[in-house]
């Protein structure tokens, strides 16, 4: 075990490595979770319909474990995610009376929202994921529909960044997407971060998720969205880093373990990866995995329901794969 470098400590002049985690990863991999980590992101549980699942009643139990867990580690805290389309209770839109809350009604409820919850954690957390994945995926379109939008307008957006800055005015507050570098895509993600700088909008960050996989997308888009957003001034995180063995569309369910040739091809990607990552450090500040090692990762249920997948640099034991040699 001794020879085995610790992640975080093979980055330390880069940026802060992450994983994300749930109360149970908490516990089964606590061992890998402390030797390469230094940073944690709630999976889950700070969601707000996990956090608020009814008006006014706050279920901080998880998230304060969480917080517990990355004291007694010295962990930093990322904070996913205040304001998204989904795992939000109905509730947050509807009156009692079952009709459609009206557009001040809803931005008080974020309002409170977002108060209590960067309010009780005031300081702790480095970053927040304010709003989540509001850029459509159509070309057709700028923004993603939802109830967001169409109860507040377009300006729920900066609504929440201007919520989120007063409840903690120290964190960096992100915008998050995925297919962040498809070229479409990129441009609204860009259009967004570019005309709430234009408002004085506090915004501080774009965040990719980088949901990728050992064939897409390929390393010019992602250089290429990397330096559009930069362009802004703002800070870049990668924040739900997992590199799938399969193509988005490969259906197939049958295998129980990475081929060699999977895990070859992983490492190769990794490792153009992480250089792209350094050789941005100056604005890239964290990169975080969507999870601790290939034993849980939620692309066992997402997209094909019950297939296993090995997205991750640590293998289902918590040890070394060749990406994990190849990035470090
Ligand atoms: C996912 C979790 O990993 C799953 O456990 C859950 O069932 C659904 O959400 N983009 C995000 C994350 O911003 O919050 C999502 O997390 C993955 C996609």
């Amino acid at each position: 075990q001794k020879n085995i470098p610790a992640l975080h400590e093979v980055y330390k002049d880069y940026f802060s490595i992450g994983a994300a985690v749930n109360t149970y990863t908490l516990t089964s991999e606590e061992k890998s979770l402390i030797k390469h980590f230094n940073s944690l992101t709630a999976e889950n549980e700070m969601k707000f319909g996990l956090l608020q699942p009814q008006e006014g009643n706050f279920t901080f139990d998880n998230a304060d474990k969480l917080v517990a867990f990355a004291d007694a580690n010295e962990m930093k805290l990322r904070g996913h995610t205040l304001v998204w389309h989904n795992q939000t209770s109905d509730w947050v839109f509807t009156n009692k009376d079952g009709s459609q809350v009206d557009r001040e009604t809803l931005l008080k409820r974020m309002e409170t929202h977002i108060s209590t919850v960067m309010g009780r954690y005031k300081g702790r957390f480095y970053s927040w994921d304010v709003v989540n994945e509001a850029i459509s995926d159509d070309n057709a379109e700028y923004l993603r529909p939802s109830k967001w939008l169409d109860i507040i307008g377009e300006d729920f957006i900066a609504k929440a960044f201007e919520f989120a800055h007063q409840a903690d005015p120290n964190a960096a507050l992100f915008y998050n997407d995925y297919n962040e570098s498809n070229p479409e895509k990129r441009e609204r993600i860009y259009r967004l971060a570019k005309s709430l700088l234009e408002k004085d909008v506090p915004i501080h960050g774009i965040g990719l998720q980088a949901h990728w996989n050992i064939f897409e997308p390929n390393l010019d888009d992602i250089r290429a969205a990397i330096e559009r957003y930069a362009s802004l001034g703002l800070q870049l995180q990668i924040t739900e880093m997992d590199v799938s063995v399969f193509k988005w569309d490969d259906q197939r369910a049958d295998l129980t373990a990475p081929t060699e040739e999977m895990l070859e091809l992983q490492a190769t990607r990794y490792d153009q990866f992480f250089q792209l990552f350094r050789e941005y450090r100056d604005v890239i500040t964290n990169v975080t995995f969507w999870g601790a090692n290939d034993r849980y990762t939620w692309l066992s249920n997402f997209p094909v329901v019950g297939r296993k997948n090995w997205p991750f640099v640590l293998d289902e034991k918590g040890e070394p794969k060749n990406s994990f040699w190849k990035i470090t």
